[in-house]
């Protein structure tokens, strides 16, 4: 081995095997269908730079107790599964650092205003059936696209795509949602996550959507109901504004827009 290829392995093991300090994870625990009531575990973890919240989440899995309950994929905040509070504050477990949370008592819980399943492990059904309802994808009734028009595709300018492109960065992790005060009052409300891709479509010059999406969230529990908290647009770890989405929208259905 060359001597720079031991220098990088001897700093790589340090990194990996030398923890930087512990911090004490408390874990909420819960199981609906046996029992409502919620508990603390907590863990002592050791945690390195880069160590994540979900890591020392898995560290506890995989060694201390096997049976907590944490939905995640990706590890890398793109799946949107591993949405969670953490010290109170609705983010991705992949997504934020130990060290960065500055404190070395860590608390998670379960996002708010989803039911749970258990432990950290929520039900995002009511969300899956919102985004559903707004139809979230390019509606285009017309045969434009076919073959025998020699038309292959819409195009678009990087105008049109700039309307709608941070949009289309939605994880559906629903950390918005979350964190939304109207969510927690109004259970039939249609949610910040569900609006926000309303206007992503219906900002689409390809699309034909829009009066039927108007419809549907033109409703005392769709677009009206928001109160304009603007907590859904600070938690979105993808950079998405669900608020100013809602704005754009009501401005159609005012008439401020075509
Ligand atoms: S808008 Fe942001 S916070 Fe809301 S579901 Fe999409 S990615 Fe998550
Ligand atoms: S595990 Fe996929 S977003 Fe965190």
């Amino acid at each position: 081995m060359s001597e720079l290829n031991q220098e990088i392995s001897q700093e790589k093991s340090q990194t990996v095997l030398s923890p930087t300090k512990s911090v004490k994870l408390r874990i909420s625990r819960s199981n609906p269908e046996v029992n409502s009531e919620e508990r603390f575990d907590e863990f002592v973890i050791p945690v390195e730079k880069y160590t994540t919240v979900l890591d020392a989440i898995l560290n506890v899995k995989s060694h201390l107790d096997h049976s907590v309950a944490v939905r995640y994929s990706c590890r890398q905040a793109s799946c949107g599964s591993c949405g969670m509070k953490i010290n109170g504050k609705p983010a991705l477990a992949c997504f934020t650092k130990v060290v960065e949370l500055n404190t070395d008592t860590i608390t998670v819980e379960p996002m708010d205003n989803f039911p749970i399943v258990r432990d950290l492990a929520v039900n995002f059904t009511r969300m899956f059936n919102n985004h559903k309802k707004i139809m979230p994808y390019v509606v285009r009734e017309d045969s434009e696209i076919k073959p025998d028009t020699g038309v292959k595709e819409i195009l678009q300018t990087p105008e049109d795509v700039d309307k709608y492109i941070q949009f289309s960065s939605c994880i559906k992790c629903g950390l918005c949602n979350s964190a939304c005060p109207t969510m927690a009052m109004d259970t039939s409300f249609v949610g910040p996550q569900a609006l926000a891709q309303a206007y992503r479509y219906i900002a689409d010059t390809r699309d034909k959507g829009k009066d039927n999406r108007l419809k549907i969230i033109d409703d005392s529990h769709g677009i009206w109901r928001c109160h304009f908290a603007g907590s859904c647009s600070q938690v979105c770890p993808k950079g998405v504004d669900p608020a100013m989405g809602i704005q754009l929208l009501r401005s159609y259905l005012l008439g401020l827009r075509d």
